[in-house]
């Protein structure tokens, strides 16, 4: 079902701009954010702060065109998201239109708005699996951190993709608040019959960068719930895979983001931006082309934007003479931009980086509070308060 190898070619060329010897590979996938429009009010949200309203999205017959540009390029992956994607009603034919095109098609959904005729109308287009998210493993948190009553409509989701015989897979974001219960939602997914389980502690950009006082949790309750990530991943081995999202605020260098910087994959924001990865927008120095204007392929290759960090020659010290360089790729260009204001820094989550005393001071004194909160007994704040968002619906 793959195309990848054979169009591999379409983009195989030296990008002089950044580093001539770094040869440029097609990308795997591509993130199509349908919409920014969503139900649901996650304060973990990665969307930008900014949220596109309806009338400037792309177009049905926009986005066909960048599905059959993507395939041209040699993408494999589509992962139609938003927002919630299930608010177009145009999904059904953009889910065609990429499985004609021989694309692995994944959707990713809150289950908010789906029926059962739904399901069986996107099974029928060709969506190949679909991924649930999950905001806490019983009923009355899950509503409260997804700010509207839904994990009822969650649970039918499931049954609906399950008894379609869509593979089903979730996603659940870890933070401060339901950190306690990974256990309990490793068992949830199990139960629902998904194959697949994304336990992703938060990253801080979008919304969750905004709220993140609110979430960031305690050392000692990330150590409770890795170690409660093994002894499930020993229970259940083969039932279901896990995959644990590292939490980098409290790491020692940062993640290899991105696999590189417009390395892998990349996305396009509702309003037809294109991006190297879904946070870049607030990075305000680099201008980002639309493909209302621009073919993906001057896109992927030529941009400002997607050539300003290929390669290592872009990269200032401490990266620069660094071993690790070739490994983390000096880590996170957004989280750079977002700590230091320049993308071209090391990522502040390096105790290399000149910078790491930013977010090293933010934790002790966060991940302290969340302590002394916890041992005193004392409530949070209200999960949406103060950082609450409140998207266009
Ligand atoms: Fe990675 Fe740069 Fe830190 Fe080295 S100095 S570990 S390349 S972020
Ligand atoms: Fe954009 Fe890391 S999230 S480069």
């Amino acid at each position: 079902k793959t195309n990848h190898s054979v169009n591999a070619d379409h983009s195989s060329k030296s990008n002089s701009s950044s580093n001539a010897a770094h040869t440029l590979k097609a990308p795997y996938a591509l993130t199509a954010e349908l919409t920014h429009r969503c139900p649901l009010h996650c304060a973990y949200c990665s969307n930008p702060l900014e949220l596109q309203k309806r009338e400037n999205e792309l177009g049905t017959a926009d986005w066909l065109r960048v599905l059959d540009e993507a395939a041209e390029l040699g993408v494999a992956h589509v992962h139609f998201t938003g927002g919630e994607p299930l608010l177009r009603q145009d999904l059904e034919q953009l889910v065609r239109r990429a499985r004609e095109l021989g694309l692995f098609v994944n959707m990713i959904t809150s289950g908010v708005g789906l029926t059962r005729e739904r399901v069986r109308r996107l099974a029928e287009a060709g969506v190949d699996s679909m991924q649930l998210s999950v905001q806490a493993s019983d009923g009355e948190l899950s509503d409260r951190i997804a700010g509207i009553k839904s994990h009822e409509l969650k649970r039918r989701a499931a049954e609906w993709i399950k008894a379609e015989g869509i593979p089903l897979q979730a996603n659940a974001v870890l933070h401060r608040h339901n950190l306690h219960q990974v256990e309990e939602i490793i068992d949830l997914c199990v139960s629902w019959g998904a194959e697949r389980l994304e336990l992703a502690n938060v990253q801080y950009y979008g919304w969750a960068f905004a709220n993140r006082e609110y979430l960031l949790p305690s050392l000692e309750q990330l150590q409770a719930a890795e170690a409660a990530y093994m002894r499930s991943k020993a229970r259940l081995g083969g039932v279901i895979e896990l995959i644990w999202i590292v939490p980098d605020y409290y790491a020692e260098y940062p993640k290899p983001c991105m696999g590189g910087w417009a390395s892998i994959s990349f996305t396009v924001t509702p309003d037809g931006r294109a991006l190297p990865c879904t946070a870049a927008a607030g990075i305000e120095t680099l201008r980002f082309d639309s493909v209302k204007e621009r073919s993906l392929g001057w896109i992927w290759q030529e941009s400002e934007a997607f050539t300003a960090f290929r390669g290592e020659d872009w990269m200032p010290e401490p990266c620069r003479s660094c071993d690790r360089r070739h490994q983390d790729f000096g880590g996170c260009r957004c989280q750079a931009y977002l700590l230091t204001g320049d993308a071209r820094n090391a990522d502040p989550v390096c105790a290399l980086s000149p910078d790491h005393w930013r977010l090293a001071d933010f934790v002790a004194s966060r991940g302290a509070s969340a302590r002394s909160r916890a041992a005193g007994g004392e409530n949070d704040p209200a999960i949406t308060a103060e950082g609450d968002r409140d998207p266009p619906v």
